[in-house]
């Protein structure tokens, strides 16, 4: 078997940042609420119009990893896209990133893993690398969620804690002791309605859809049962950490960063508690990007390496929760 290393790192968020009190030009919300609840400050949205879809930023990311790593697209092997907001119903992501940096004709996989989904595809590829299938795959999580928002009160439950942008890392064989160490992935579908967007969804076909057209349909915008997954969530994280640690016989202590997938500074702030670590352990920075779902953890682990808080042979371990539900770890030798 062999051993992957994250070798590049890269990020991209649209250049207008939405404050809180912003939104309450569209919603009855204030600061004080969503920084009480959810700790966020700002988040950066695209201009519709301006370029960014959620392909282009993942390009824009992918692009500054593959710097990092000294390789070119075609270098690449592989390509896996996580997203929850894709460009098109299909094809996804994955090939128009393959097409848009010109790599070779590589294999392009899509990831549907919502929150979950970085996780799930640094997972899906360490398996690649392990296996000496492939030398060098771009993984990366990108979404752009404002634009299929509910701004209006409604949806206030929603719409204030989603932001936009991309990250994206390249891993490779490594030639070193870094290696991802294991990944521990878990889904309990039962609870697939309680954060989910319906529609488009073949249930809906678009003559159904013209026919019955309603304005006040919801089923279009994302459904979340907030308190319920909070209260998942807070289970969950702690659960999946300990899960990989124990795996490797390591304590919390030995973390030297944890990257949570930043869904509320309430929860990441509720799992450093529960395993006694201490705030140079943890990541955070919902504050500025609100939770950009997939695209979260890769944009904290590449702020988190240009703050100088990661470094080679350090253990850092990403996690995550959401729709799904789905939830998972990986527990990394940087
Ligand atoms: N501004 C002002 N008031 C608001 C807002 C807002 N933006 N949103 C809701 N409220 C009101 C509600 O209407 C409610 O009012 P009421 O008591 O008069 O009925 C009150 O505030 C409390 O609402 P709750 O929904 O109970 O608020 P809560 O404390 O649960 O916070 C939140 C909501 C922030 C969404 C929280 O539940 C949460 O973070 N949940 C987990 C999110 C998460 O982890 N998601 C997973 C990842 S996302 C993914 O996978 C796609």
């Amino acid at each position: 078997m062999y051993k992957s290393k994250i070798t590049g790192l890269g990020k991209y968020v649209p250049e207008r940042i939405v404050t809180n009190n912003d939104l309450t030009k569209y919603m009855d919300t204030s600061d004080e609420w969503i920084r009480e609840r959810t700790g966020i400050e700002e988040r950066h949205w695209v201009v519709p119009g301006d370029g960014n879809t959620t392909a282009t930023m993942g390009v824009k990311a992918a692009k500054q990893a593959l710097q990092h790593a000294n390789l070119t697209p075609k270098d690449i092997d592989f390509i896996v896209f996580a997203t929850l907001s894709p460009d098109y119903y299909f094809p996804g992501g994955g090939v128009q990133v393959q097409k848009m940096l010109g790599c070779d004709t590589v294999g392009a996989l899509d990831v549907r893993n919502q929150c979950s989904g970085f996780v799930y595809a640094l997972a899906t590829a360490d398996q690649f690398i392990k296996t000496g299938m492939y030398k060098n795959i771009l993984v990366i999580g990108s979404e752009l969620q404002s634009t299929g928002l509910d701004l209006s009160t409604r949806g206030r439950g929603v719409a204030v804690i989603f932001g936009d942008g991309a990250g994206a890392v390249v891993l490779s064989r490594s030639d070193d002791d870094s290696d991802i160490l294991s990944n521990h992935l878990h889904s309990e579908g039962k609870y697939a309605e309680e954060l989910t967007v319906k529609v488009p969804g073949n249930q809906n076909p678009p003559n159904k859809l013209v026919e019955n057209w309603d304005s006040e349909d919801l089923s279009y915008y994302p459904y979340m049962n907030g308190n319920y997954v909070f209260k998942h969530a807070v289970t969950r994280f702690p659960e999946v950490i300990m899960e990989g640690l124990q795996a490797n016989n390591l304590t919390p202590q030995d973390v030297d960063l944890l990257i949570p997938h930043q869904a509320n500074l309430r929860i990441s702030q509720f799992v450093q508690k529960k395993l006694g670590m201490k705030d140079e352990q943890i990541m955070n920075n919902i504050q500025k990007y609100g939770n950009t779902t997939a695209a979260s953890i890769p944009i904290a682990l590449t702020e988190a390496w240009e703050q100088g808080r990661i470094k080679r042979g350090d253990i850092v371990v990403t996690a995550a929760f959401g729709s799904g539900f789905t939830w998972g770890s990986n527990i990394i030798k940087f």
